[in-house]
């Protein structure tokens, strides 16, 4: 029965990091996957979330089911997060909202809910995309397609192609837009593209899916939601798909969430009763931890507080990194100007090398990236600058 399957290919950013752990030098760095590291390089649990797991395991008195989407306090929490507790959305009760395992699990959920709701319509990516946009929807039979997004001479948001390519979609079809910090880029519009874009959207009447998971690691948790809170603006459906991984450092714990904007309270419930036909054929209901943890934090002002600080300080951390690979590489006298990377947000910039230099920088000196010339900057730490940066300069 098995003996025809093919060996499928590894994963390009979680396969590298298997390719990572199995190599024995010991100078080796990682700025392949999507996680964020500490001035020592550690990824430690954070602060409020050790909190928040000790009043839980005190509280703590069943393990009984949650319901399909999850507790009711965990998607008034995100909500609020996610879309803003003042947006009419919200005060209107015109989002239907789910925990999902991750922010994958949340775009896999809105895959399933397109398939069995919205057959026919594509799903428009930008190019690049994270590798994964492609499969999900792929696996749930969902037809993708793609627009361009980034201006790769100038390192920014290609905003005449972009508009002008959605402008071309058609009518009906799904738009999948990163909230903030694009993932592989970091080019994100400005506030004043963000509206141009939600313009296009209404009167072209195509349904924005967001892909919010990094939220707060980019200019702040308010300012990080500029794009959703424009979208919102002019059109009165979408999907945002949101992740908990990165901002509550919760990765493996897969806490995410997908929200329904419906135009009505009762189509909500209505689009809401079809979500959670998807979640129980798909995996019955969520595990309880990861979002337990995320609704106490959320719902103490002494536990926010602690998570806000520490998320300023990551951010902050990162773009202290932005600036020291900067410098140091104009140190070293190298000749191509990464400048651009201090004006990109989050955790992921274009390094502009292309394959054979990772290869090498894999190969000669121990350092992963992902294939596309993504790098993880919130895996920068001083003292793996100096390397880091004389191996860009040996590919380059
Ligand atoms: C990434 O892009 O590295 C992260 O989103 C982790 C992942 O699942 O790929």
């Amino acid at each position: 029965m098995f003996e025809h399957i093919q060996q499928a290919a590894p994963d390009p950013i979680l396969g590298l990091t298997e390719a990572f752990k199995a190599d024995p030098r010991p100078e080796k760095i990682n700025l392949s996957v999507g996680i964020y590291k500490d001035a020592t390089g550690a990824t430690p649990v954070m602060r409020c979330v050790k909190k928040a797991e000790q009043k839980l395991l005190d509280k703590e008195t069943t393990k009984n089911y949650l319901e399909i989407p999850g507790a009711a306090e965990f998607a008034e929490g995100m909500r609020r997060l996610n879309i803003g507790e003042a947006s009419l959305a919200v005060t209107e009760k015109r989002v239907f909202s789910a925990h999902t395992p991750g922010g994958t699990g949340a775009l896999r959920v809105a895959a399933d809910f397109i398939k069995s709701q919205l057959d026919g319509k594509k799903v428009w990516l930008t190019s690049p995309t994270w590798p994964n946009h492609g499969q999900v929807f792929a696996a749930a039979g969902v037809e993708t397609d793609s627009f361009p997004w980034f201006d790769a001479a100038n390192n920014v948001f290609a905003e005449e192609k972009a508009l002008d390519a959605i402008n071309k979609i058609p009518e009906g079809d799904i738009v999948l837009l990163h909230g903030c910090c694009h993932n592989p880029c970091g080019a994100d519009p400005t506030g004043e593209q963000w509206k141009k874009i939600a313009e296009v959207l209404s009167t072209r009447n195509l349904l924005p899916l967001v892909d919010f998971a990094y939220q707060g690691l980019g200019d702040g948790l308010d300012e990080d939601r500029r794009g959703v809170e424009a979208l919102l603006e002019t059109c009165p459906e979408m999907i945002i798909c949101s992740s908990c991984s990165k901002n509550f450092g919760l990765y493996r714990e897969r806490v995410g969430a997908i929200h329904l904007v419906c135009k009505t309270a009762d189509q909500a419930k209505v689009a809401g009763s079809q979500l959670k036909r998807v979640i129980r054929s798909n995996y019955s209901n969520p595990p309880a931890h990861g979002e337990l943890v995320v609704a106490e934090v959320l719902q103490s002002e002494e536990l926010t507080k602690i998570w806000i600080d520490e998320l300023d300080e990551m951010r902050a951390r990162i773009q202290s990194m932005r600036t020291l690979f900067v410098k140091t590489l104009k140190e070293m006298g190298c000749s191509k100007d990464f400048s651009f990377l201090e004006d990109q947000r989050g955790m992921f910039s274009f390094s502009g090398l292309g394959p054979e230099q990772v290869d090498l920088l894999r190969d000669k000196h121990a350092i992963y990236i992902v294939r596309s010339g993504r790098i993880n900057v919130a895996g920068m730490t001083e003292s793996n600058m100096p390397k880091l940066c004389q191996a860009i300069m040996d590919v380059l």
